[in-house]
C-alpha cells in the first residue's frame, strides 16, 4: 500500500498496525525526517512523478494531501500507472466551511488581512478546486483510468474555547508567509469577533468537513 503524501508518517503507524505493509512518499524532507523515526519505509518524491515501477501497489491512501497539490492530472496519471490493474484508491479530502460558523469567520479575517499586506505575503491558493466535489475529482480521475468514485462526507467535531479554535487555525492554515503584525492583527480580529459564535455549552462551534472518496482503477483491455 502507499501512503501518498504522508507528511511526518502517522497514518503509517495505524496501517502498519493494521497488518498493512506500506511504504510512504512525500516531497518535503522536513516532515520526511520525523517520518524515518518510525518503522515504516518512506520515500522522497512528488506525486507528479513517483519514484516507483509500474503497478507496485495494490492501494493507495492519502490524507488531507490530494486536494492541495497542483498539476493535479499528472498526480491522477502516475496513480493509476503505480496501482496495479484494480487496484484501489482512498482519498480524504477537506471540505468547505459551513457558512456560519468559525471557519467561515476566519476565512473572512484571512481575506481581510491579505487584502492590506505586499503580495510576497499573500498565502498563494492551492490545489484544484475540482476536488471539492464528486464530479470534480471523477473529472479528474477518470481520464487517468479510474472508475467513478464512492463518495461520503462526514463532519468532524473540533468545536472548543477560543484559544483552541484559534489553536486549530494556526497549525491548519499555513500562516507563515505573512509578517509578525499581520499574523497578530488577524489574531485580535479573530479574538474580538469569534467570542460572538460561542454557543450554550460555551464552546465556539466548528465543523470541518471531509470528504471519503474511494475508487479502483479499470483493468485495461477487458
Ligand atoms: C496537510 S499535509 C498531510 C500529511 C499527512 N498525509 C497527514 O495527514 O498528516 C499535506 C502533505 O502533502 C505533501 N505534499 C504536497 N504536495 C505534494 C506533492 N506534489 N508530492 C508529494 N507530497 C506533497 C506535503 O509535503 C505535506 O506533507
Amino acid at each position: 500500500m502507499l501512503d501518498l503524501a504522508c507528511g511526518d508518517g502517522f497514518l503509517l503507524d495505524l496501517l502498519a498496525a493494521a497488518g498493512h505493509q506500506a511504504i510512504g512518499v512525500d516531497v518535503s524532507s522536513g516532515d520526511l525526517v520525523l517520518a524515518r523515526q518510525r518503522p515504516a519505509s518512506v520515500a522522497e518524491g512528488r506525486a507528479q512523478q513517483l519514484p516507483f515501477a509500474d503497478h507496485s501497489f495494490d492501494s493507495c491512501v492519502s490524507h488531507m494531501a490530494f486536494m492541495l497539490m497542483s498539476d493535479i492530472d499528472e498526480v491522477a496519471a502516475e496513480l493509476a500507472r503505480v496501482l496495479r490493474p484494480g487496484g484501489r484508491l482512498a482519498l480524504v479530502l477537506s471540505g468547505s466551511a459551513a457558512g456560519d460558523d468559525a471557519r467561515a469567520l476566519f476565512g473572512k479575517l484571512l481575506r481581510e488581512t491579505l487584502a492590506d499586506v505586499p503580495a510576497e505575503q499573500r498565502l498563494s491558493p492551492l490545489g484544484d478546486k475540482r476536488c471539492r466535489t464528486r464530479a470534480g475529482l471523477d473529472e479528474i480521475l477518470a481520464p487517468a483510468g479510474f472508475v467513478p468514485v464512492q463518495w461520503r462526507t462526514e463532519q468532524i467535531d473540533f468545536s472548543g474555547s477560543l484559544e483552541q479554535v484559534w489553536d486549530f487555525f494556526s497549525v491548519t492554515y499555513n500562516l507563515f508567509p505573512l509578517s509578525e503584525s499581520a499574523s497578530s492583527a488577524l489574531k485580535a480580529a479573530f479574538f474580538a469577533e469569534a467570542p460572538a459564535l460561542t454557543g450554550p455549552d460555551g464552546l465556539i462551534p466548528l465543523a470541518f468537513p471531509v470528504h471519503l472518496a474511494s475508487t479502483r482503477s479499470v483493468y485495461r483491455g477487458q
